[in-house]
């Protein structure tokens, strides 16, 4: 068996900064409403003919490739994270085989909404353990910003949400003790309803597009029933995150760096008090970039990584909850 391990890290952004003052212009909400609620002060929105989820994904993975180190051609598979694909379908990681320019490798999307990055690290780190592959991109992008209701009608979702991508290089090693130590993944069915878009859907009678367009569908926003989203949320990230320290024998005070998911800064600092972790033991920029789903994670661990704030030999905790609902965590020897 081979280890894997993280050696490149990357993140792109779209240029276009939305502030909560420009969202109470169109919306009825407050700079301190959002704040308060959640901690963000602004968030990043694409740009139509610029950015698409697959070119955000694929500067990303540009970025983390020169943060490993490799050219684009020496990476043997393509695993892509989203819940706002290009397309209904294909997926959009076929396009960012297309973009790399890299040699017909194979090219997985994963549908796990906020767990979506990290459903498809553990896949990776699968593919490498068993040496299947080598050098495998892990990608996580979204574009929310269109997907929102952007009236005071969908206030609650449209202050949270935004766009952006982050990546990284799995590569094999041949270290014991290093690496990505494990992952753990989970899922329970039952609250799919409580965060979730219902159309476009297969499910009913009639041509999609005729449906929707008969009258006015609120069903094609998000939903979220936050408090209850929000209840779960801060139990299933303790839970996931001291599963992944008890399967490898270590304590909360461990952990040299825990990066949540961002879905809230209250959850994230939530959570930090239960596990007890130092100011400096904890990444978050929801501050900046509101909740952008799959590349969440992604986003903060380049931060952190390119802030010098993760070194060779660090603990590093990942851990994620969201629509599903899923929830899951990976812990990495750096
Ligand atoms: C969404 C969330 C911030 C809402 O906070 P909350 O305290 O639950 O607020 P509520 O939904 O009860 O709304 C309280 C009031 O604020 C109003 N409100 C909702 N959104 C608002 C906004 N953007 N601006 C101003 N007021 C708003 C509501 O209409 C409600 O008004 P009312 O009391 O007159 O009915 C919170 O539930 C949350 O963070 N949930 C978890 C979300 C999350 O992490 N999701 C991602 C998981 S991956």
């Amino acid at each position: 068996m081979y280890q894997a391990q993280i050696t490149g890290t990357g993140h792109y952004v779209p240029d276009h900064v939305v502030t909560n003052y420009d969202l109470s212009k169109v919306m009825d909400t407050s700079h301190d409403w959002i704040v308060e609620r959640t901690g963000i002060h602004e968030r990043r929105w694409f740009e139509a003919g610029k950015d698409t989820v697959s070119n955000m994904g694929t500067k990303a993975a540009l970025n983390a490739l020169e943060n490993a180190g490799l050219e684009a051609g020496e990476v043997d598979f393509i695993i892509f994270a989203t819940l706002s694909p290009d397309y209904y379908f294909p997926g959009s990681g076929v396009l960012v085989q297309d973009q790399l320019g890299i040699d017909n490798v194979g090219a997985l999307d994963v549908r796990n909404q906020c767990s979506g990055f990290l459903y498809g690290l553990s896949v990776a780190d699968q593919f490498i353990r068993t040496g299947m592959y080598r050098t495998i991109l892990v990608i996580g992008s979204e574009i929310q910003s269109n997907i929102m209701n952007k009236s005071s009608e969908g206030r609650s979702m449209a202050v949270i949400f935004g766009d952006g991508a982050g990546a990284v290089v799995v590569q094999r090693i041949e270290e014991e003790g290093r690496g990505i130590l494990s992952t753990h993944l989970h899922s329970e069915g039952k609250h799919a309803d409580k965060l979730i878009v219902k159309e476009p859907s297969t499910r009913h009678k009639g041509q999609i597009l005729e449906r929707l367009i008969k009258g006015r569908n609120n069903d094609i926003y998000p939903y979220m029933d936050g408090k209850y989203v929000f209840k779960h949320a801060i139990k299933r990230f303790v839970e996931v995150i001291c599963e992944a320290l008890d399967a490898n024998g270590f304590e909360p005070s461990d952990i040299d760096m825990l990066i949540p998911h961002q879905a809230n800064l209250r959850i994230a600092q939530f959570v930090q008090k239960k596990l007890n972790l130092p100011d400096n033991s904890i990444w978050n920029n929801i501050q900046r970039y509101g909740n952008t789903t799959a590349g969440s994670i992604p986003i903060a661990l380049s931060e952190a990584h390119h802030a010098g704030k993760i070194n060779q030999g660090d603990l590093v905790c990942l851990a994620a909850f969201g629509s599903g609902f899923t929830w899951a965590s990976a812990l990495i020897r750096w």
